[in-house]
């Protein structure tokens, strides 16, 4: 099945260094996706119809007010949950946001232990560590997953300390899948709450945060809207109102204040409480369009796809000798279409930068926001070592969205095979 109609950029042309132009190739999903055409039909209805919202009178105010409001409902119903459950839904504008906003609500002023695992890239890394005293991690195994038995062994060792442990769904870099229902249950048993960073799986996956029963259930999710095809600065954090409602918000100012005294402030209710500022009505209601077309073609289709360009790829690319592929390159099943190399003899930036100019390709090269994976990736622990080749240490990222075809990866293939 062919998904490129649905989407909007995807025939541009781009120019190569010899002067020719041609369409461009786009492997550079896990940065950011095109959108899809209806995210962008969804802004383009309601242009004529934009107002404040939740703040002022008049009628399209009212209209722009409800539609955001209502659509929290379909995010949960997309992540199986509903109004009536444990979770809320705060909109924010990415999936770092997110996170920053959890690590600073959860901990900030408390000692609370947090577990978070090397596979992380850095902002679900770097804001646990800034907001608590108290961080330990879950190591990888040698082809770079997740040693999810340490994960209860930490959590039996700290004895009810640790309270949040925080774990991506997907890598950006290897593209592995944690089961994150079977650590949310290990994470129950210890009394810890489960935060997930689904920056990069919910155009990949489907993602039920429910679980099978209360113990699978994730406390707390967040993602971008720019990773699922409607780059207009949504995103959302899922999780529970318990703490979302009671915590003081992130972000301070109006539209989250009930009233404002001399020297202090009565916060509203969540989750307007949480979203100070004015908010992001297109970027709204274009990832809501996004995400129901997501589902309208169905997940099934969506990996199905994906499955068998990653692995036209992953084979092939064993294939060529100059190319070294990290990650487990025979067990792919619990990959998303992540894949990460480097040629022999060049350094990864070269190659992205061939790839770019010779064949207008895009793809990402170096350590994609994730400097303490790839570096292990690398078998560079060492620090010393480390950073005595700071310049060299890196890769190169295939990154696959639904709009991908084979036809682009054969393109690449013959371009890496002259390398
Ligand atoms: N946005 C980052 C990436 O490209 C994390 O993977």
């Amino acid at each position: 099945m062919n998904y490129r109609s649905y989407y909007v950029g995807v025939e541009s042309q781009v120019k190569l260094e010899n002067g020719k132009t041609v369409v461009g190739i786009n492997f550079d999903n896990g940065a950011t996706t095109p959108p899809l055409k209806c995210a962008v039909d969804a802004i383009q209805r309601d242009l004529n119809w934009y107002g404040a919202i939740g703040r002022s009178k008049g009628q399209k105010n009212a209209y722009c007010t409800e539609k955001y409001n209502s659509i929290r409902n379909n995010i949960l119903s997309f992540f199986h949950l509903n109004s009536e459950g444990e979770h809320t839904v705060v909109y924010v504008k990415s999936a770092t946001e997110g996170l920053n906003l959890l690590a600073h609500i959860l901990l900030h002023g408390n000692n609370d232990m947090v577990l978070i695992s090397r596979m992380e890239h850095h902002a679900n890394l770097i804001p646990w560590r800034e907001n608590s005293n108290h961080v330990d991690y879950i190591e990888t195994d040698n082809m770079g997953r997740l040693q999810i038995p340490t994960i209860e062994a930490k959590l039996r060792h700290y004895g009810g300390r640790v309270k949040y442990v925080a774990i991506t769904a997907a890598s950006n870099v290897t593209g592995y899948v944690n089961d994150i229902h079977q650590i949310a249950k290990i994470c129950h048993r210890y009394g810890a709450k489960i935060i997930v960073d689904g920056a990069q799986i919910v155009a990949h996956r489907e993602v039920d945060l429910a679980g099978n029963c209360p113990e699978e259930s994730i406390d707390f999710f967040t993602f971008s809207a720019h990773k699922a095809y409607a780059p207009f600065g949504g995103g959302a954090v899922i999780g529970l109102k318990e703490y979302l409602f009671k915590r003081d918000p992130f972000l301070k100012g109006g539209s989250a204040v009930d009233n404002v005294f001399d020297y202090s402030q009565k916060w509203l209710e969540s989750p307007a409480r949480m979203e100070a500022g004015t908010q992001n009505y297109f970027g709204v209601i274009s990832m809501d369009s996004a995400l129901r077309q997501l589902r309208k073609i169905g997940f099934h289709q969506i990996v199905a796809h994906e499955n068998e360009l990653k692995d036209y790829l992953i084979s092939n690319m064993s294939e060529i000798p100059n190319v070294t592929l990290y990650g487990d390159t025979t067990n792919t099943e619990d990959r998303i279409g992540v894949i990460v190399f480097n040629v022999k003899g060049k350094k990864h930036w070269e190659v992205g930068e061939a790839l770019a100019t010779d064949m207008g390709i895009a793809t990402r090269d170096g350590k994609f926001c994730s400097h303490p994976y790839v570096t292990r990736l690398l078998g560079l622990t060492n620090l010393p070592q480390y950073e005595a080749d700071l310049d060299a240490c890196g890769m190169v990222r295939i990154s696959l969205g639904l709009y991908n075809t084979k036809a682009e990866a054969d393109r690449l293939l013959y371009y890496l095979k002259t390398l």
